[in-house]
């Protein structure tokens, strides 16, 4: 093949150099090659436990992919584009290595089934490292959550001031969405973790191979039980690029709020200078990058997922070229994700909380107001009442420019009979927290509780 600059003696002429360049993805799916060699070997292993091979030809194998898998690791292998892909240079170089047991690797295989296998290995190995660093990431949390469940700062509703929340409740919201992800990412991998190898070209081969004892080799959950669907589906790669999606979403919502928090207009936080930059221009500037670029990439995350649902949709069965489009966005989708969760915990181990700005804003916006409504609700008055009278002593306090715990207790009188001066424990902030005095809710014990639980979770 090599030799003639052709595919094979069905071919007249050499494939155009454009197109050969158009065609190769050796240069992006060489990062495969260790799952590649890995699924060699098993495959390999198989073929000989069969009798399909020699026992000979198994260990000369076995030698030539021990060298290369050592020269891929040193950086020494030399990738050829002539080459096409991973599979052929790797293929290549074990025939120069060990000769004819080197061209008997491939019997009953094809790349069909050796991509979606090699594809599957990576993924199922970058699933495991992405949720290491969501753990991460929540235990940096927890530890910025632990100092903060009596931090009180505005919770908000359309962006405006809405009830007091501890900081630490805030900041346990994530906490939550992150626990999600991880359990995603662990259920989307028992559908990765099947092995497509023995599906063949796409109909099955014709030699008596054992695909549970490469699935076993391969630490495979199960075998793809349908070869046309296993050579040519690339659903477990969009689902997982859907939980990267869902991953950098949450993580951009959280940065869209540090980067609000940190601007001098609210200044509830501050973020450290490793994390930001300057301006070429304006020398006041400390810019939060980090988050900022969070936000940015999250968009080109989703736009991975688009692209692999949409290279996936008019495909019809089974094996197509247009699957080795699904390298690129599914390598970045990985790498924009590590890279993210790993600077991320960072980050947050590096914020400086301002509790006082935080304090000032939440006695800023009548965030009692509910709490006196409930008050009003509790000595008898109907929740609809409750809720004009206190929006008119909201009017009242506006009006006086005060916050409705300045309000002296007979003039709040004029809105309720039943205002009593206990009511000035459920106006202050503290008192506002201590009474959501439940599962979820935003009272310091609570929350404390709830760091508990997330601390039993993360070691489990
Ligand atoms: N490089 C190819 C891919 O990534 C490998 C499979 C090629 N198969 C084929 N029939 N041309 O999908």
């Amino acid at each position: 093949m090599q030799d003639k600059d052709t595919w094979s003696g069905r071919f007249s002429e050499p494939v155009a150099e454009l197109v050969k360049r158009y065609t190769a993805s050796v240069d992006f799916d060489r990062k495969l090659a260790l799952f590649d060699i890995r699924g060699s070997l098993a495959h390999a292993q198989m073929l000989a436990h069969c009798g399909i091979i020699a026992a000979q030809d198994l260990s000369d194998i076995q030698r030539g992919l021990g060298q290369i898998e050592g020269e891929v690791i040193a950086g020494t292998f030399e990738w050829s584009l002539d080459l096409e892909d991973v599979h052929l240079n790797i293929e290549k170089r074990l025939t120069t290595l060990v000769g004819d047991a080197g061209k008997r690797l491939h019997t009953g295989r094809s790349r069909n089934d050796q991509v979606a296998t090699d594809v599957r290995l990576y993924l199922r190995n970058a699933i495991d490292d992405l949720v290491h660093l969501i753990k991460a990431l929540q235990s940096a949390l927890l530890d910025l959550a632990e100092q903060h469940t009596q931090t009180i700062m505005p919770g908000f509703t359309h962006l405006q001031v809405a009830q007091p929340i501890s900081f630490a409740h805030h900041l346990m919201a994530y906490f939550e969405m992150l626990k999600r992800d991880a359990e995603r990412l662990h259920d989307a991998r028992h559908r990765v973790n099947r092995l497509p190898l023995g599906a063949a070209a796409l109909a099955g081969t014709s030699y008596p191979i054992n695909r549970e004892l490469v699935a076993e080799l391969l630490g495979f959950e199960a075998v793809c039980e349908n070869s046309l669907d296993a050579v040519s589906d690339r659903d477990f790669a969009i689902e997982f690029t859907a939980c990267a999606a869902l991953i950098m979403t949450h993580l951009s919502r959280f940065s869209e709020e540090l980067i609000l928090w940190m601007s001098p207009r609210v200044g509830f936080i501050d973020i450290a200078d490793r994390f930001c930059t300057g301006s070429s221009i304006m020398p006041q500037k400390k810019n939060p990058d980090v988050p900022e670029l969070v936000r940015g990439k999250t968009g080109r995350v989703n736009g991975h997922l688009v692209a692999l649902l949409t290279l996936m949709k008019g495909q019809p069965l089974a094996y197509n070229k247009d699957n080795q489009e699904d390298k690129e966005p599914l390598f970045d989708t990985v790498e924009t994700l590590t890279m993210t969760l790993r600077i991320y915990a960072d980050m947050i181990g590096g914020i400086k909380v301002k509790p006082d700005a935080m304090r000032t804003a939440a006695l800023q916006g009548y965030a009692t107001a509910t709490d006196l409504a409930d008050y009003l609700v509790k000595k008898g008055v109907p929740f609809r009442d409750a809720h004009e009278a206190v929006a008119l002593a909201v009017k009242f306090a506006e009006q006086k420019g005060c916050d409705l715990a300045d309000i002296a207790l007979a003039e709040l009188q004029q809105f309720s009979a039943h205002i009593a001066d206990d009511v000035y424990q459920v106006l202050s902030l503290e008192g506002s927290l201590a009474s959501r005095n439940h599962i979820g809710g935003t009272a310091p014990n609570q929350v404390a509780a709830a760091i508990t639980r997330a601390r039993i979770y993360l070691a489990s």
